[in-house]
């Protein structure tokens, strides 16, 4: 990880992060988190990474596509470089220790923390008592998914921010509550603005599944003509690249595709426009979409194989599930001890 390893306890470092499987992989989630976390895994610190199911349901899943969606996510992974033999991938809901550790959670957690959760009231919106309990309670499930390894280092988007602030007030309250330094104080890791990839056709908005123009994404199985189609019809400025990072500052639009190009390239900024500075769009466009191409295609090939034998996949769910397992039991069963469960 690039930034410094900063608990207020002695724990060692580990990094887990989660990804809902709710349909639909974007150059948003390519970039922000497989590659990122492809690129990472051989830094030494041991990772895990997440398919969280039991997120997913938290609003309406149809049962097939849920489905269908781990484990185009896990293949997503896999296809973006991400070894099963150096990090745990796995489905939340094959390692009931999280849930269980959620519950007391739920029990340490304030209902009036969750009613100030700004994801919470977007995805309620204005009938939230219709909302299902599950998403109310979603942040401590959350909270579970990173204690019960011990994660000291969590990286996600900017709008998970909130949602780690509760993890720590949780690890806090229970720590105090009980009189125990058990759970570690974990550290936020935010991806930058700058790197942040946003919508192709309004530079201010994320890149999301969710918006309804299909034209302001890429998505992870866009073959090269579609690829190549929405890059050309990027919205953009008339200005041609400025020569340096800071000509971009008010330029949004400019701004993405430079850093998507550089992301891409695994080049700086500044590198891109050392190179491409000077140019139109009518140039960098086509540049844009060959690199692109030429990063995505063997990845949505590798994804289209893999979903070919799910097999495959599961058993490497299986196995990051049973790995998982090895750390979450002991820290369950301890939680369950400190809180005063017979038998524990
Ligand atoms: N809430 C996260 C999101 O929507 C997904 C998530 C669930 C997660 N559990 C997590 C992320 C634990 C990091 C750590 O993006």
């Amino acid at each position: 990880m690039t930034e410094a390893v900063q608990t207020s306890l002695p724990f060692t470092p580990r990094v887990f992060s989660g990804i809902q499987p709710s349909g639909g992989l974007t150059l948003g989630n390519y970039l922000g988190a497989l590659k990122r976390f492809a690129d990472t895994q051989d830094s030494g610190t041991q990772s895990l990474y997440c398919m969280v199911d039991l997120h997913a349901i938290t609003v309406w899943q149809d049962p097939a596509k849920l489905r269908h969606a781990t484990r185009e996510l896990c293949a997503g992974f896999i296809a973006s470089g991400l070894d099963p033999q150096k990090s745990i991938l796995f489905n939340q809901s094959q390692v009931s220790e999280h849930t269980q550790l959620a519950w007391i959670f739920n029990c340490v957690a304030r209902t009036g923390w969750m009613q100030r959760m700004t994801q919470f009231k977007d995805k309620a919106g204005k009938n939230a008592q219709n909302a299902s309990l599950g998403l109310f309670a979603y942040p401590a499930l959350m909270a579970a998914d990173i204690l019960i390894y011990h994660a000291t280092h969590v990286p996600v988007g900017e709008d998970q921010k909130q949602h780690l602030e509760l993890t720590r007030d949780i690890a806090t309250k229970f720590n105090h509550d009980y009189g125990v330094d058990f759970f570690p104080i974990t550290e936020p890791v935010i991806e930058g603005a700058a790197t942040r990839v946003m919508s192709l056709r309004d530079g201010s908005k994320k890149m999301s599944k969710s918006d309804p123009s299909d034209a302001s994404r890429i998505n992870m199985t866009d073959d090269a003509d579609t690829i190549a189609k929405k890059i050309r019809k990027a919205k953009t400025d008339p200005e041609a690249l400025p020569s340096e990072a800071k000509g971009l500052e008010d330029r949004p639009e400019a701004r993405n595709l430079v850093n998507i190009y550089a992301a891409l390239a695994d080049m700086s900024v500044d590198d891109v426009l050392r190179e491409a500075g000077g140019k139109q769009f009518s140039a960098f466009k086509p540049m844009l979409s060959e690199l692109a191409v030429e990063k995505l295609a063997p990845i949505s090939t590798e994804m289209a194989r893999l979903m070919q034998d799910t097999a495959e996949i599961d058993a490497i769910l299986a196995k990051g599930a049973a790995d998982a397992r090895v750390i979450a039991a002991p820290i369950l069963k301890k939680t369950y001890e400190i809180v005063g469960m017979v038998g524990a």
